[in-house]
């Protein structure tokens, strides 16, 4: 199936001159939950808008549901919602006649019944006759996403969807985008918060400094990345790989003297003892031994760097 969101090597330079993105390049499954992962000033907002069609690339193409966001912005924009991260309402309206104002913007017909659906959908309808300076933040952020989804949107974007929310919060937005995606609609979101991509996205995309760094199957990130190594340095360095090992996955390094074991912590036998018994019976002593665990945080930190995360703890 062609892809709902195609970016092809996008740039985009600021008036300043400031290069925001250098050369993006990412595809969009119809129906997926993909989270822009990255730090502060990483691009994602800049991304979101070039997609949008609010930010005006500098080169490469984008494409929304095949129409070009460029060249037919109307078309391409009228598939999307998108929430900013800032919550944005008329505070003396009611939240019915914000929702439906929004639908009015996009020159969409009235459809109360579709209205209705999308405000229950969000446990909104009860409140649909509160003024908006009534209701509670995560409310607030409800009728955020309501409005965002008031012409029929297929493509959602959640900009920093829990930056500054709180934990309970969090979990409720997170309950609200399961229930899209199961609508079917394509979720985006940007986040700084390796927690929320690892909670909610189907596929996880690191960006940091304007540039997509991976993109890639959480679950099998996950599972590269949940794997504890024993590194085992050897008294005498080894030729080749021992034979009859094959069942472990073992991997020596370049001059011989380090073999490290892989193996899933998650597992509910990890095979070590049985492994370093089998090491013995070949005459390989080990006079080191040393484990690390890789989690997607650790993977985060090694594409970004540890700097930029302290200078964003630093910020936060
Ligand atoms: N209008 C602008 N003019 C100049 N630089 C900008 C502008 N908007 C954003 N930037 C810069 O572009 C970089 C990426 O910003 P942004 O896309 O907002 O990042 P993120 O959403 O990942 O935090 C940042 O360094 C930011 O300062
Ligand atoms: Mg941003």
């Amino acid at each position: 199936m062609a892809p709902i969101i195609s970016i092809k090597n996008i740039t985009k330079s600021y008036d300043n001159g400031f290069q925001a993105l250098k050369g993006a390049s990412l595809d969009i499954e119809k129906g997926e939950i993909i989270a822009l992962l990255g730090p502060n000033g990483a691009g994602k907002t800049t991304l979101i808008g070039a997609i949008c069609g609010l930010v005006k690339i500098t080169s490469g193409t984008v494409t929304v549901g095949g129409f070009d966001a460029v060249t037919q912005p109307r078309d391409a924009r009228r598939m999307i919602g998108l929430v900013p991260q800032e919550i944005a309402l008329d505070i003396f309206e009611t939240v019915w006649n914000s929702v439906k104002f929004s639908r009015g913007l996009f020159g969409c017909r009235p459809d109360d019944a579709y209205l209705e659906k999308v405000l229950k959908s969000l446990s909104l309808w009860d409140k649909k006759d509160e003024k908006n300076q009534a209701l509670s933040g995560g409310m607030k952020r409800r009728v955020m996403i309501a409005k965002a989804l008031s012409h029929n949107p297929t493509i959602l974007f959640l900009d920093e969807p829990s930056a500054g929310v709180d934990v309970a919060l969090r979990r409720d937005m997170w309950e609200v985008v399961r229930k899209l995606r199961e609508d079917g609609v394509t979720v985006i979101l940007t986040t700084h918060y390796i927690e929320e991509a690892e909670e909610m996205a189907d596929r996880v995309a690191v960006i940091n400094k304007g540039e997509i760094l991976l993109v890639q199957d959480k679950d099998a990130l996950m599972a590269s990345f949940g794997k504890k190594h024993l590194v085992m340095e050897l008294n005498d360095p080894l030729a080749a790989l021992p034979a009859g090992l094959e069942a472990y996955d073992l991997s020596l390094s370049e001059n011989g003297t380090q073999l490290t074991y892989a193996y899933d912590t998650n597992a509910e036998r990890t095979g070590l003892t049985r492994m370093i018994a089998e090491l013995a019976e070949r005459g390989i002593s080990v006079h080191d031994l040393a484990s690390r665990e890789n989690s997607l945080e650790e993977v985060f930190l090694t594409l970004v760097g540890d700097d930029t995360l302290a200078a964003q703890e630093a910020k936060a």
